[in-house]
């Protein structure tokens, strides 16, 4: 796993946002340190399940947002949450279990797709949001 380094190119410019990204990045790093120090399937579990319920309450705020603003991407948006939950879900329960699988894997591979979702799809609606004044 990569560790995840705020940059410009995940500047979205809606600063609730981008303080929310923030603390993901965080919490995937956090996970990422469990992952390095060879913690048990247990407390990594937990730090993924802990990325999870951060996402999913990260996502609600940014639909919420994008709805009152009309926001004309919202539906593919907001499959697109649902998509990331769903592997968030499968990793969580993957580290919980200690299934045989390559979990390592999973986690970078859930890592990479938080980040590319901030410096893609994210940034779509920076320009909408601060052209009705939402910054
Ligand atoms: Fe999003
Ligand atoms: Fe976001």
């Amino acid at each position: 796993m990569a560790v995840l380094t705020w940059n410009h190119a995940c500047v979205v410019g809606v600063r609730a946002m981008d303080n929310q990204h923030a603390l993901l990045m965080d919490a995937a790093n956090d996970l990422r340190l469990a992952w390095m120090r060879g913690s048990g399937h247990k407390k990594v579990g937990e730090l993924m399940r802990l990325l999870m319920e951060l996402a999913r309450m990260h996502f609600r705020n940014e639909e919420q947002l994008m709805e009152q603003a009309g926001f004309p991407g919202l539906a593919a948006h907001c499959g697109e949450h649902q998509r990331l939950l769903r592997r968030f879900e499968e990793a969580a329960r993957h580290a919980e279990t200690g299934e045989n699988v390559p979990l390592h894997a999973q986690l970078c591979a859930v890592s990479n797709a938080l980040l590319a979702h901030f410096e893609g799809m994210d940034r779509d609606y920076g320009p909408w949001m601060n052209a009705r004044g939402l910054d």
